[in-house]
């Protein structure tokens, strides 16, 4: 590969699409970080490759990167990863693209097949690049994973294997804080550490909600702030999105996984992957008023007192482990807005209290079997 390789231009894979299809052939499209080139990185792609008659590579620009994995990444630049990628003899052609995800590439490309690596379906990809694979009449070939191989687990193994799963010596907990709405919590959780009150550090924050005050407060401090798209539902996370969650925490080898008013119902794989270590704050004294509006609930049924609960979570929601609560009282003519108001603000001494009590109160944090 010459020194001076240059990427392709989408101009010039729109024209070999258009070569091959006079020809009666396919372009196969993928795209990807391809950061650390493993061995099932080059399986993936010569299946990817099989597909079709050539094959584009679209890879994440630096920038692109760095907004879907978090500041720590890429670990090669984006012309290295492209002269790399160009170099396999599975790969025709790299394009460098700029943004998070692919759609615009794939409706000025419009390949033949679309190739995805991964425990992906169909349904689990995502709402715009799926579109815009549809308005052009790909067809979309999900290809398996090849087990043992992924960039997180070898960065995770330079980080120095089982020994950096262990607990950090001095005991400062790798907090990932979870929100969608105001972050007044994860305020309390930044300015708690600050104060040392809480020996804690936040490794990342990830939200459903790309322009929130969550997101703002985690940018202002100076916080890794992800963004994963959730997918339709705002109660739910589609599977792509839950597989993404897994993959950020995984790459930010965090202890302890804190919902602070975060509205989307976490599932597999990070439920069972994280047993034990992941801590969410309801406005209410569960098990009273799980599930949404609980502020709300609390003055409907005439409640005199009420509260705030920090718990575990688990499968069954808002139904995991109690570990502290703290009463707030209804006073008359409260709404849920007054009330939640008075709520927060125990919240915000109790979620940090908890954090900080971690390891005295014997929770687990990552190493000794967990991820
Ligand atoms: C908090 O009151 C938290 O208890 C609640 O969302 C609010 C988030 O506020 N969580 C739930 O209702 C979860 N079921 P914040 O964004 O200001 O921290």
């Amino acid at each position: 590969m010459p020194a001076d390789y240059t990427p392709a231009t989408i101009a010039s894979v729109r024209s070999l699409r258009d070569t091959l299809e006079q020809q009666g052939k396919k372009l196969v499209f993928t795209n990807g970080c391809f950061d650390l080139l493993h061995a099932g990185h080059v399986r993936y792609l010569e299946q990817a490759r099989a597909l079709g008659d050539a094959m584009v590579v679209a890879l994440n620009s630096d920038h692109s990167v760095r907004q879907l994995k978090g500041p720590e990444r890429p670990l090669n630049p984006e012309h290295d990863r492209a002269e790399v990628m160009a170099a396999l003899r599975a790969v025709d052609a790299v394009v460098v693209f700029d943004d998070e995800r692919a759609t615009t590439l794939i409706e000025a490309i419009r390949p033949h097949v679309y190739a995805k690596g991964g425990d992906y379906t169909v349904e689990s990809l995502n709402r715009e690049e799926r579109s815009a694979l549809e308005a052009a009449g790909t067809q979309i070939c999900i290809l398996p994973l090849v087990p043992g191989r992924s960039t997180t687990r070898t960065i995770n193994k330079m980080h120095g294997g089982a020994s950096a799963a262990a607990p950090v010596a001095d005991g400062t907990l790798r907090l990932a804080v979870l929100g969608s709405g105001s972050g007044s919590n994860l305020r309390a959780i930044i300015a708690a550490i600050a104060d040392k009150k809480l020996k804690a550090e936040i490794a990342i924050t990830l939200t459903d909600q790309a322009e929130s005050s969550f997101r703002e407060t985690a940018r202002a401090a100076g916080v890794p702030a992800l963004y994963v798209d959730g997918g339709e539902n705002p109660r739910r996370l589609s599977d792509a999105a839950q597989k993404e969650i897994f993959e950020h925490l995984e790459r930010a080898r965090v202890d302890v996984v804190v919902l602070a008013g975060f509205m989307r119902i976490l599932k597999e794989p990070v439920i069972s992957a994280y047993v034990g270590r992941i801590v969410n704050v309801h406005p209410s004294l569960l098990p009273k008023f799980k599930g949404a509006n609980a502020p709300q609930l609390a003055i409907d049924e005439g409640e005199l007192e009420t509260g705030c609960t920090v718990h575990l979570v688990t499968a069954e929601i808002d139904g995991g482990r109690i570990l502290a609560q703290a009463k707030v009282p209804v006073n008359i003519g409260d709404t849920a807005e007054t009330l939640h108001a008075r709520i927060k603000v125990e919240e915000h001494k109790l979620l940090p209290q908890v954090l900080n009590e971690w390891r005295e109160r014997g929770l687990p944090v990552r190493g000794a079997g967990a991820p």
